[in-house]
């Protein structure tokens, strides 16, 4: 696997693999990598020739400088899971390649960027958008791979992609959960020990509620009881816990729908979703 930090050498390494005639798969990344992100190298592997993976932890999609702060950098490590994935480059480029001096171009997804994450996280989405603009371009892939995790996210980069006529394929994979359901997040280790054993708890209401819903239960009584349950289980705050319509977010008129959740538990900020 090589390590590439500019967009020169990126670009005339996927030109020769394109003259040869290989697809080229990107899995993007923030790093402090997990065995979700590992799924989503071996999809790319099975479905591209060769595969890119990105690291770049995108200063322009946290909202609350804390957060990036804290945000885990363990490159060394991510690299040997990539190469173990058999990833064939890591795309890793400092911040001034990303966003050189004078920068001033922002991608801006209205609608399924503007409610949940969107409300509670102001400029996130436009950062998201922005940075994934940059690194289809920059990468040129034929096919990217996101996680369902971050469903709003997904929607949103499937808006962008059909909107600016960016030449690549976009697949969601499945959340990768641990034994006792709670999705992996590169957040999670930032859990207390005590907070780890409480986390399931967001993953159970959820389903308890997605139940709930199937069997007739009003989605309004089946949320409020999962929103109460997560609240006695000891989270602080439940930012929203909603049933959307899966593609648009907009109210859930009809199947497919999701249920999209934010709590908060101690310090850390938990997102997850599953389908009704
Ligand atoms: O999901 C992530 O890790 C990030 O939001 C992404 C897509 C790599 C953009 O920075």
């Amino acid at each position: 696997m090589r390590t590439v930090r500019d967009v020169k050498a990126l670009r005339g390494l996927v030109a020769g693999w394109k003259a040869a005639g290989n697809s080229v798969g990107v899995v993007p990344t923030m790093g402090a990598l997990h065995a979700g992100h590992l799924s989503l190298v071996h999809a790319a592997k099975a479905g591209s020739d060769r595969v890119i993976a990105t690291i770049f932890v995108n200063p322009r999609q946290f909202n609350n400088p804390d957060d990036l702060a804290k945000y885990p950098r363990t490159e060394e490590r991510d690299a040997a899971m990539l190469m173990e994935g058999g990833v064939d480059v890591l795309f890793a480029p400092p911040p001034e390649v990303v966003y050189p001096a004078g920068f001033a171009t922002s991608v801006s997804v209205d609608g399924v960027a503007s409610e949940l994450e969107g409300a509670f996280r102001p400029g996130h989405f436009d950062g998201v958008a922005t940075v994934v603009t940059k690194l289809l371009l920059m990468t040129g892939a034929d096919r990217a791979f996101f996680g369902e995790k971050d469903w709003q996210q997904l929607q949103v980069v499937r808006r962008l992609v059909r909107d600016l006529n960016i030449p690549v394929t976009i697949t969601g994979c499945p959340t990768l959960r641990e034994a006792d359901g709670l999705a992996m997040s590169s957040r999670n280790t930032r859990l207390t020990a005590a907070e780890r054993q409480i986390a399931p708890a967001l993953h159970r209401a959820m389903t308890g509620a997605a139940e709930a819903i199937r069997r007739g239960v009003p989605a309004g009584r089946a949320l409020a009881s999962a929103r109460a349950a997560l609240l006695a289980a000891g989270f602080s705050a439940v930012e929203y816990l909603e049933v959307r319509d899966g593609e648009s977010l907009g109210p859930a008129t009809g199947a497919p729908a999701r249920i999209l959740a934010a709590a908060v538990l101690g310090g850390v900020r938990l997102i997850d979703n599953i389908p009704v």
